[in-house]
């Protein structure tokens, strides 16, 4: 099993020993006011996380081990109908959501079935849910159900400006309202835990790099991309394109984009909607999933070292990515053609 890089993976230092095993940890967040680096570090944590196969993940009260989980939910039973769509915490899982409902079901209101309903990285009624299922998870495609494999599962794979998102996923972290889930360090520490692979799912780039791979060897798998930058500038156009790869009718498209753009959506599902029902449940009092929904919002957060630092990261993490370069105009980076 791997640890996560440059953090201990033991529990020494915690005084919540109960919580931790070997692949457990939860930092405390009490930084005593004359407390050495090392303490000042462990205060930036308090994400309470379980290593299951090489990836920290965040411990749910509903899952006492998510290594049992995960194995549960890799026996799975699919439904030929299925639809699985992917993405990293804070790319837009929400807005696809709900556009692959509208098309599934061909309509253009917003159906009361709600995202964390039906996701699979928790412990949920998926039985029960009507078909065709949309699916939707932010693990990676070793922890899918296998039947997945042997159904031909579509799975959609959302992708969006990793700076963008690491701004949407600090401003989200801060905000939840169970204090073992809660981020308390600051906007260049979280980079840090970035670039540590410490955050909750691991990196950006682990993500990406894993559903490609995995895109990669099994070609017989149909995938589809769903970048937020591309359907923020032609809604309709990406509509189209899921509806073709969903294969539905197109007709819907126009308005589907009028209905789910996001000040629509965020008056229809925030302020006493299904979104702001769960809000309530797991954040302080703000709204945090239907933000800003803007592309280039980290305009606004990283400094011009941060930008440059990141970018390094990000060259020397994504080499041969084809997805990466997707992203990479939006980041500020010039465009590869090769
Ligand atoms: P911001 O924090 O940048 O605003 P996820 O659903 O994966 O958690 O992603 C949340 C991000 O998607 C948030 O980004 C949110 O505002 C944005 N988003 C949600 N619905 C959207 C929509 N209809 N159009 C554009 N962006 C949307």
């Amino acid at each position: 099993m791997e640890a996560a890089v440059g953090r201990p993976n033991t529990c020494e230092s915690s005084p919540r020993k109960d919580t931790c095993g070997p692949d457990s940890r939860l930092w405390v967040s009490k930084c005593p006011a004359d407390g050495n680096a090392r303490a000042k570090a462990q205060a930036v944590e308090n994400i309470d996380m379980q290593c299951v196969d090489g990836i920290w993940l965040m411990k749910f009260d509903a899952v006492k081990d998510m290594a049992s989980y995960l194995k549960k939910l890799r026996s799975l039973n699919m439904r030929n109908d299925d639809v699985i769509s992917c993405g990293f915490p804070r790319s837009g899982n929400h807005w696809c959501f709900e556009l692959v409902n509208m098309i599934l079901f061909q309509t253009t209101k917003f159906r009361e079935e709600s995202f964390a309903c039906n996701l699979l990285d928790i412990p949920r009624d998926l039985e029960t849910i009507k078909s065709p299922r949309n699916l939707v998870t932010h693990l990676r495609p070793l922890h899918f159900p296998k039947q997945a494999m042997d159904k031909k599962t579509k799975i959609i794979y959302i992708l969006r400006n990793p700076k963008d998102v690491l701004v949407s996923m600090y401003l989200m972290n801060r905000e939840f309202a169970k204090y073992e889930w809660r981020f308390l360090g600051t906007w260049q520490q979280f980079l840090e835990l970035h670039k540590s692979g410490d955050l909750p799912g691991g990196s950006w780039w682990e993500h990406v790099r894993a559903v490609e791979s995995f895109a990669a060897a099994n070609p017989h798998i149909p995938l589809h991309i769903f970048q937020y930058e591309n359907a923020k500038e032609r809604p309709a156009e990406e509509i189209r394109k899921l509806c073709h790869f969903l294969g539905t009718p197109d007709e819907l498209a126009e308005e589907i984009a009028r209905v789910t753009r996001f000040e629509n959506m965020k008056k229809m599902l925030g302020a006493g909607g299904k979104i702001a029902a769960m809000e309530k449940l797991v954040f302080h009092e703000k709204e945090v999933v239907l933000r800003k929904g803007q592309v280039g919002d980290w305009k606004n957060w990283f400094s011009h070292a941060e930008s440059e630092q990141f970018d390094r990261d990000f060259e020397a993490n994504t080499r041969g990515s084809e997805w990466a370069k997707r992203v990479r105009t939006y980041m500020g980076l010039p465009a590869l053609t090769k």
